[in-house]
């Protein structure tokens, strides 16, 4: 079947998916060096102190691709008593021009107090959702908060996204991508690669 060319109606309008940008071994491998460098920096912590642990914090939907595949890659790396993960899920209410404000729609099903939290994303772009997401650990009482996302749109950013310290693909500001978990009016999550779509 091909995928490549197929038209989506998104928010009315028609679209056509473009572009594959990765591919299901390109993401697979960078996945892979994103977990050696996470790995590589928590180790260390780990070992030193038998207290801490790390929790991968993932936001749903989007994440759970990219999640899975880190998750694994990563238990290649760090003890098993020493890992975990949660999920949360928000959504956005209000438009206009000010920010669409957040609010949290299903919570973590275990505390973070006392974990180092690493918050995972599938894509950041002004930025806005991170950063109410690091706020939201650190009021939750997490000893430390660093952030990964699969996708970052550098160029949109338009909040502050602090320890954003792991980015596997870094895409144009006008760029609109699906697959691999990322949607399209919650069309394109299930695509094994990462492509663009385009006006028709
Ligand atoms: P934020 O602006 O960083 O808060 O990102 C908000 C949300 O916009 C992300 O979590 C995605 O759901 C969505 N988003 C932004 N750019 C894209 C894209 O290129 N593809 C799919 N979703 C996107
Ligand atoms: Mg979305």
């Amino acid at each position: 079947m091909d995928i490549i060319g197929e038209i989506l109606e998104v928010d009315g309008m028609k679209k056509r998916i473009g572009g594959v940008l990765w591919n299901e071994a390109e993401i697979r491998a960078r996945v892979k060096e994103l977990a050696q460098e996470i790995a590589n920096d928590y180790r260390p912590l780990l070992e030193q102190y038998p207290d801490k642990n790390l929790v991968l914090v993932g936001i749903l939907n989007g994440v759970v691709p990219f999640l899975a595949d880190l998750l694994k890659e990563l238990s290649k790396h760090l003890p098993v008593d020493r890992l975990r993960y949660d999920t949360l899920a928000i959504s956005s209410y209000g438009r206009g021009t000010s920010p669409t404000e957040l609010r949290v729609e299903k919570d973590l099903k275990n505390p973070i107090e006392d974990f180092d939290v690493l918050v995972v994303e599938d894509i950041i772009d002004t930025g806005y959702t991170y950063s109410y997401l690091n706020q939201l650990c650190e009021y939750k009482g997490a000893k430390s908060r660093r952030g990964a996302t699969l996708i970052n749109k550098g160029a949109r950013r338009k909040y502050d996204v602090v320890n954003l310290s792991f980015v596997g693909f870094e895409i144009k500001e006008d760029d609109f991508v699906i697959g691999w978990g990322l949607d399209a009016d919650e069309q394109g999550r299930q695509l094994p690669f990462i492509a663009v779509i385009e006006d028709v």
